[in-house]
């Protein structure tokens, strides 16, 4: 009989988290802040999980941030301080900004006079304050205003409206993906556009006690741009197959898989395991052609496909329906067994950790935590 507190007895797929790898990517990024003197509201996306924010807080995070109103009511749990880097727009956010104790300190990122407008009204319903933070377009082009002048016009308006004050500003550096060693030159640049707009808010004499940048392909180079007071990294908790193809961190610190059972190899060339679309997610890396991904032991695997072992980098998820990955063969002498288990490493770890009901904490092959995904989705219940 298989033992239940040991992985061989989960059923599949399932979410594996290694404890030790993540605690391990925790304390390389909060020894990296404090070396350069930045505090650290880590993006909680990426796991929405109570425990593992607390986690990112006991470590030293200054604060977590959210996106959805889900993740604000978990985290409010474990967190002093919140940014919601997103408009509360929609709803479900000004739902969670009303359901959220006053004693928690809250931020939110905006780029509109309706978002500033709605902000106001949900913190005077709750006789509190909330920060502003003025998202800017960092090069990423999703959200953001594009000049300084509109921030200012902003900025000056969140200080007008009840309720609200204006703290600073934010923006996402999403747009770079460049592998780390050629990120000098696009956070150049970044760093150009931010102090334009530092500079029209010490013209116009706004102080600003935030500036909040960072994503996890750029984390470890944000003491390049100057004036960030924070950063806000989400996937480097687990790390994931995109992050390993930037250098953002090496294949051995990617500490979440998805556990499957090889359900089939009818098909030469191919072994089929039972986790397709619907817990890996379904999204490609968006890396040059020719880029490979190398793991301590020396194998190298493309970052092509939608997945690929852990033990086995080589080996690659080259297509999935909703509830089967192929595995292609073509370029391994390994054959599989049908029934033989496999860990496969997501390309975006945040949209599998989604479609999980819970993730399991493991040390070796024992099973030691099972955490609820308590903040998947856009709604608290069902
Ligand atoms: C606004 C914002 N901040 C921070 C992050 C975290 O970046 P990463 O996923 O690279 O860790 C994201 C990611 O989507 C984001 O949208």
């Amino acid at each position: 009989m298989t033992d239940p507190s040991e992985l061989g007895g989960l059923a599949t797929p399932a979410a594996i988290v290694d404890v030790e790898r993540m605690a391990a990517n925790l304390d390389r990024m909060a020894t990296y802040v404090e070396r350069h003197g930045l505090a650290l509201r880590p993006h909680t996306k990426t796991h929405k999980i109570a425990a593992l924010g607390w986690e990112q807080i006991r470590r030293g995070s200054r604060g977590l941030t959210v996106a959805t109103g889900p993740e604000a009511v978990v985290m409010g749990d474990v967190a002093p301080n919140l940014l919601l880097a997103y408009p509360a727009l929609g709803g479900g956010r000004l739902d969670a900004i009303r359901r959220l104790s006053p004693s928690i300190e809250l931020d939110v990122a905006l780029d509109s006079d309706a978002a500033l407008e709605a902000l106001s009204r949900a913190a005077q319903a709750k006789d509190r304050v909330v920060g502003v933070l003025i998202e800017v377009d960092a090069g990423m082009h999703r959200t953001g205003v594009a000049e300084p002048e509109e921030m200012l016009r902003l900025a000056q308006r969140a200080g007008a409206l009840p309720g609200l004050e204006f703290r600073g500003i934010m923006f996402y550096p999403g747009h770079i993906r460049q592998a780390v060693e050629e990120q000098a030159a696009p956070l150049a640049a970044v760093n150009e556009l931010l102090q334009r707009y530092l500079d029209a808010l010490t013209s116009a004499g706004l102080s600003t006690a935030v500036v909040s940048g960072g994503s996890t392909p750029t984390a470890f180079q944000s003491h390049l741009v100057q004036g960030l007071t924070e950063i806000r990294p989400g996937t480097y908790i687990f790390n994931d197959r995109t992050t390993a193809a930037v250098g953002g961190c090496a294949w051995e610190d990617c500490a979440y898989t998805i556990l499957a059972t090889v359900v089939s190899t009818a098909v030469a060339g191919q072994a089929v395991i039972d986790a397709g679309s619907k817990s890996l997610s379904r999204e490609e890396i968006r890396a040059p052609e020719g880029t490979v991904i190398r793991s301590a032991e020396g194998r190298i695997g493309p970052a092509t496909g939608l997945g690929a072992l852990l033990d086995r980098p080589d080996v690659v998820v080259k297509a999935t329906s909703e509830e089967h990955g192929l595995l292609d063969l073509s370029g391994t002498d390994w054959r599989p067994q049908v029934g033989e288990r496999v860990r496969v490493v997501p390309n975006h770890v945040c949209v599998s950790v989604n479609l999980q009901l819970a993730l399991w904490g493991v040390r070796g092959d024992n099973i030691v935590e099972r955490w609820p995904v308590a903040a998947r989705g856009w709604t608290l219940e069902a």
